[in-house]
């Protein structure tokens, strides 16, 4: 089968093409490397023994979008294209606007015209804004607090009125919670541009040497150490989500929602001190404020995924140090140009 992956350069995307690749799926990819690198291309085929064919290209570009639709017989979508950095969101909501929620319009109307109806999303456990109870159960209300945030809800409200429209259409709304870790080998993981915004590239960056110290927002948090608790889950459990989700898709149509997150909260100063043990050294921080727009915790209830797809997060929080330390390490700059 193929699978166009939108956005399939960037951190989660190119993980999953390995895994796809692994289980006898064919990726296309579809991506303006606007946040990835070409050289991640070569590492899918290094690990897999396979290139997958890639598109340089706009989601928004419809022309190019309804060229590939023609040349390829594209069985279903993983779509992963889009902006992410909540901060950047906030001072330019116009582009998180445009790029996710207009980008994801052009690609849906391309999709409809050429009769490709199954899509799985990259959605976000943002969603549930501040929850007022853990775990967080898929049907629970929603709500963003910033335009990130709303481009993901916004996006899942427009998708299931498509379903709403014309039931033939599949729809999987994955909501991811703390994505973390990198490719077992070291070849492939995270690549921040620029400042990281989140936890784990950070305390990687520190273990390095490219940043002095971790600052730990907020240690008055009603939690046992007063820091923010998170369901962090590896990417590569993340990436087989995606194929289970996929198998899952495929042949029912109608709104499918999951939760991938490991249902367990880990804290800030708990992640620290994982990743002392696994690159081996004391990690410096510094207690600072609460980070503004931060909830105290946030993990899933993933009964749903494994009673539905059949799939659960195996890897453990010393997996997800691990193979951060590994990529991090043996690609202190990330991948190259
Ligand atoms: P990423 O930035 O590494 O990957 C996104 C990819 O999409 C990049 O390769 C980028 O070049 C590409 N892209 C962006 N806009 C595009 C466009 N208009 N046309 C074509 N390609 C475009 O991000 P990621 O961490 O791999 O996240 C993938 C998806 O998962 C995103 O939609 C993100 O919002 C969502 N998500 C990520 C996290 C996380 O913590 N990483 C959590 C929840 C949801
Ligand atoms: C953030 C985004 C969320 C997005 C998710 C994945 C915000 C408010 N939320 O979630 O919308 O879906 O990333 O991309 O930005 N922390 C520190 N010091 C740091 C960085 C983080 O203590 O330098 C703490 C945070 O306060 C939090 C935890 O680490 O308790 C995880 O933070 P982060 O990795 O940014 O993820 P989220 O806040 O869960």
């Amino acid at each position: 089968m193929n699978i166009l992956v939108t956005g399939g350069a960037g951190y989660i995307g190119s993980i999953t093409c390995v895994r796809l690749i692994e289980a006898g799926f064919t990726p296309i990819i579809f991506d303006n490397f606007c946040n990835s690198k070409r050289t991640v291309i070569d590492r899918i085929e290094r690990i897999t023994g396979k290139r997958p064919l890639l598109i340089e290209g706009d989601i928004r570009d419809r022309t190019l979008l309804d060229q590939t639709l023609a040349q390829h017989k594209i069985d279903a979508v993983i779509h992963f294209a889009g902006l992410k950095a909540v901060g950047e969101s906030v001072a330019k909501p116009l582009a998180y606007y445009e790029n996710n929620v207009g980008g994801t319009f052009t690609l849906l109307q391309a999709l409809e015209a050429a009769g490709v109806r199954t899509l799985i999303f990259s959605s976000s456990a943002t969603v549930y804004g501040d929850p007022a109870s853990v775990p967080i159960l898929e049907d629970f209300p929603t709500g963003a607090t910033n335009p990130y945030g709303r481009t993901k809800l916004m996006t899942e409200e427009v998708l299931s009125d498509i379903v709403h429209a014309n039931p033939a259409w599949s729809v999987t709304l994955l909501r991811y919670f703390n994505p973390v870790g990198a490719h077992p080998s070291g070849l492939m993981g995270e690549d921040p541009q620029g400042i990281p915004n989140n936890l784990m590239p950070l305390i990687a960056q520190v273990a390095v040497g490219r940043r002095e110290k971790l600052t730990v927002f907020g240690n008055d948090y009603p939690t046992p150490d007063g820091t923010g608790m998170r369901d962090y889950i590896h990417v590569m459990d993340l990436a087989d989500g995606h194929i289970a989700a996929l198998r899952h898709a495929i042949g029912k149509p109608g709104t499918h929602i999951f939760n991938l997150g490991t249902g367990r909260g880990q804290s800030v100063l708990g992640m620290l001190t994982a990743f002392e043990r696994a690159c081996g050294r004391p990690l410096a921080h510094t207690i600072a404020a609460r980070r503004p727009g931060d909830v105290a915790a946030c993990w899933a209830d993933t009964a749903k995924a494994e009673r539905e797809l059949g799939w659960t997060a195996k890897l453990s929080l010393e997996d997800m140090c691990a193979d951060t330390w590994r990529w991090q390490s043996s690609n202190p700059n990330g991948y190259a140009d």
